[in-house]
């Protein structure tokens, strides 16, 4: 079945995508998955032109996916904008939209779940305790129904990237996994689907928090002892947002809490805050 009036190829079941696929790599192509939940702005189509110079063919799913939200969070209110998304992607260059609806990934009887430990806990995980086990059940279900060479996940949810990272090695899934560079406004904001929540107001305060982090990471590259560097970051987004969840310094691939003192590991200041009611997250390397 096709998604009707949209801009460019879709299919919305398995058997359709799997047809596709299979004519491609039939063919000797090598194929990329840009999975996403819709509502695209320009850090998705930068993740699909990413993936473009190292695929001959880019499917970009299209999924918003209720294992990875809880109740009383914004599955209902989420933006669902297919045809202004197939239309963005039109300009972009994918071969293939794939769109399937939540009774195709979860159909009655579904009761497989997928358990994670390392990177999935903490952080995003203290507030959002189910968010990366549905994150990573439809990413291993995504994984298996298009088969590609190569997938591609933005650093903005970087935790989300390791844990992909972590699954692929854990379940030796044969997929190349990309880390998608953030997209920035102008004030430093990660682009982010969940901006549009943001009122005028809340919008000009959020530029604050990736100003928060860069001086975060300048204290630490300065010889900071982490804590110190860590309590001045945590005070400043106190004063400047409506709730923190984290501000905090990890390690840049087990995300694994640091000792007190210099950082000499890889890391990454990782940050999540309200600013009125919506929840922002960001994080950059040390
Ligand atoms: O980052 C997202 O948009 C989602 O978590 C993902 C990876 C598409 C899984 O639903």
């Amino acid at each position: 079945m096709t998604p009707p009036n949209l801009a460019m190829n879709a299919v919305s079941t398995v058997r359709d995508l799997r047809a596709q696929v299979a004519e491609w790599k039939a063919e000797g192509l090598r194929v990329a998955l840009v999975p996403t939940m819709g509502a695209l702005h320009e850090g998705h189509l930068a993740l699909v032109q990413q993936v473009m110079d190292v695929a001959d063919r880019v499917v970009v799913s299209i999924f918003v996916n209720p294992a990875q939200f809880a109740a009383g969070e914004d599955f209902d209110s989420y933006p669902r904008t297919l045809e202004d998304d197939a239309a963005k992607l039109a300009s972009t260059g994918p071969h293939l939209i794939y769109a399937p609806t939540a009774r195709d990934m979860y159909p009655d009887g579904f009761v497989t779940e997928v358990r994670l430990g390392g990177p999935a806990e903490g952080l995003e995980s203290e507030a959002r305790p189910h968010f990366f086990h549905g994150v990573a059940l439809v990413v291993s279900k995504l994984f298996n129904q298009v088969r590609p060479d190569v997938a591609v996940f933005g650093e903005k949810d970087y935790q989300q990237l390791m844990v992909i990272r972590r699954l692929v090695i854990d379940l030796d899934l044969d997929v190349e996994i990309l880390a998608g560079e953030t997209a920035r406004e102008a004030d430093g904001l990660a682009r982010s689907s969940r901006n549009a929540y943001l009122n005028a107001e809340d919008r000009r305060r959020a530029g604050a928090l990736n100003v928060i982090l860069k001086d975060f990471g300048a204290d630490l590259r300065s010889g900071m002892p982490a804590s110190e560097a860590e309590a001045s970051a945590v005070a400043r987004a106190r004063d400047a947002f409506d709730g923190v969840d984290y501000v905090t310094v990890r390690h840049a691939e087990t995300l694994a809490k640091l000792g007190d003192g210099p950082v000499s590991d890889p890391a990454r200041v990782l940050a999540a805050v309200k600013v009125g009611t919506t929840r922002l997250i960001d994080n950059i390397a040390v």
